[in-house]
């Protein structure tokens, strides 16, 4: 399982950065726009936060797979690194996919909704494809099961793709998505925390530390003993 941070917020890739085991970092339009800044600009600065060698996706907005096209080119040359270009599965988007696979450009697929989606966006040479689990579920869908029956396809057809799970707002979520075998999600910082959260987890490691520290002194640890 691959941990990535859906967000371009500097301070919460810097904190889930530091915390938690995370292999890059997803952007779309809509959270670019959020941060209400110069969009090379942040992109850039998210690059040299993440490191050059960490997966780092950015959405192209064309409509056409020209324009597509020349948005790939472009943050290939100014972003650099192991960088992925997210393009929608939209008609055009799978025209550009094939082209820019042709010209060696790391794809993902995205604002997937069906497994035939995803299973065409493979085809035409998605590295990665998105599937959009909460938003499914909102619409009375079965998110989980989706991104389920999309690893199927690609083991079934023997395709190198791998499932980027996105969309989560519970934790639930994205348990389903590690026992149907997705390779990827990536979520918002709040929801990779409270992956770890548990009660009893809490009160267990206070429970050792009271009794720690009643024999060998407050704030002491094995390494100041
Ligand atoms: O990357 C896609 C993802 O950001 C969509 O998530 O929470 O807006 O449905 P959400």
């Amino acid at each position: 399982m691959l941990y990535l941070l859906d967000t371009a917020n500097i301070t919460e890739i810097k904190k889930a950065y530091d915390l938690y085991p995370i292999a890059g970092v997803t952007t779309n339009p809509t959270i670019i726009a959020k941060e209400k800044s110069d969009f090379l600009a942040k992109v850039l600065e998210i690059r040299s936060l993440i490191g050059e060698q960490a997966m780092l996706h950015v959405q192209a907005l064309g409509r056409t797979s020209e324009q597509i096209v020349a948005e790939a080119d472009y943050l290939r040359q100014k972003v650099g690194g192991n960088l992925y270009v997210k393009v929608p599965v939209i008609p055009e988007g799978i025209k550009a996919m094939k082209l820019l696979k042709q010209n060696g450009i790391k794809l993902t697929a995205t604002a997937i909704f069906t497994p035939q989606q995803a299973l065409m966006a493979a085809v035409a040479g998605a590295d990665f494809v998105a599937p959009y689990v909460n938003r499914l579920d909102n619409v009375c869908g079965d998110g989980t099961s989706v991104v389920g029956e999309i690893v199927q396809l690609f083991e079934l057809y023997g395709l190198p793709s791998k499932v980027l799970a996105a969309s989560f707002k519970s934790v639930e979520q994205v348990h389903k998505v590690s026992l149907y075998g997705g390779h990827a999600i990536t979520a918002s910082p709040d929801i990779i925390e409270q992956l770890l959260k548990h009660p009893l987890t809490d009160t267990s490691v206070e429970q050792f530390i009271r009794d720690w520290e009643g024999v060998y002194g407050a704030g002491k640890v094995i390494s100041n003993i």
